[in-house]
């Protein structure tokens, strides 16, 4: 079959997903520490959500020499507020049939919560990975994370991941 054929069969390829902390290992953790362990206690004091955006922005395309679309950029900023506000990170990435699969703050747990319904993750590492209950959407649950007493609740119908400006939807 002729590669013409095959992508008017399967279209064509998907971007992969982007990932935030996979990203961040790759790009960025050989300066700033596994997780950002290396920014220090100090970090962020000084950084307002603008300065937070530039810096990242300007880290990324400049010592990563991985720019980032302005669009992956805001979870990735994400990441970072939550580094100085000492909250667990999470992060849908991809929906495989009932399967959801995403990214959190090593060490985090993590559940999917519509109501008094539960699915509870399985972390490994930075990765997790939760099933959908047949006859609710993901659109319609809260991504529920806690680490070291800090708990996070994120309503999953307006936006994929945790953060804290208000959504624009
Ligand atoms: C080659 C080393 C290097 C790499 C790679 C790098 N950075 Fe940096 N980064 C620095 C240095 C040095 C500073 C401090 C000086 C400055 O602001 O330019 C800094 C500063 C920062 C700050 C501000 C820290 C503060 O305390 O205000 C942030 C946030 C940041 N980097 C994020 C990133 C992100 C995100 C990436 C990956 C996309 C990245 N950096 C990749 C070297 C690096």
């Amino acid at each position: 079959m002729t590669s013409a054929i095959l992508l008017l069969l399967l279209g064509p390829p998907k971007a992969p997903a982007f990932r935030p902390l996979a990203y961040f290992e790759d790009k960025c953790a050989r300066c700033h520490g596994s997780m950002g362990s290396n920014y220090g206690d100090e970090f962020g004091k000084d950084l307002t959500d603008a300065k937070l955006v530039t810096v990242v922005r300007d880290m990324a395309s400049g010592p990563a020499q991985a720019p980032v679309s302005e669009v992956d950029l805001r979870p990735l900023v994400a990441f970072h507020r939550s580094l100085i506000l000492g909250k667990p990170f999470g992060i849908v990435v991809e929906v495989v049939g009932a399967t959801v699969r995403g990214e959190t703050t090593p060490g985090s747990k993590v559940s999917l919560r519509w109501g008094k319904v539960v699915s509870v993750a399985k972390v490994d590492g930075s990765a997790w990975s939760a099933i959908i209950p047949k006859g609710k959407t993901l659109s319609g649950a809260e991504l529920v994370l806690s680490l070291k007493g800090a708990t996070v609740v994120q309503a999953l119908d307006s936006r994929r991941y945790t953060d804290w400006v208000p959504s624009k939807k």
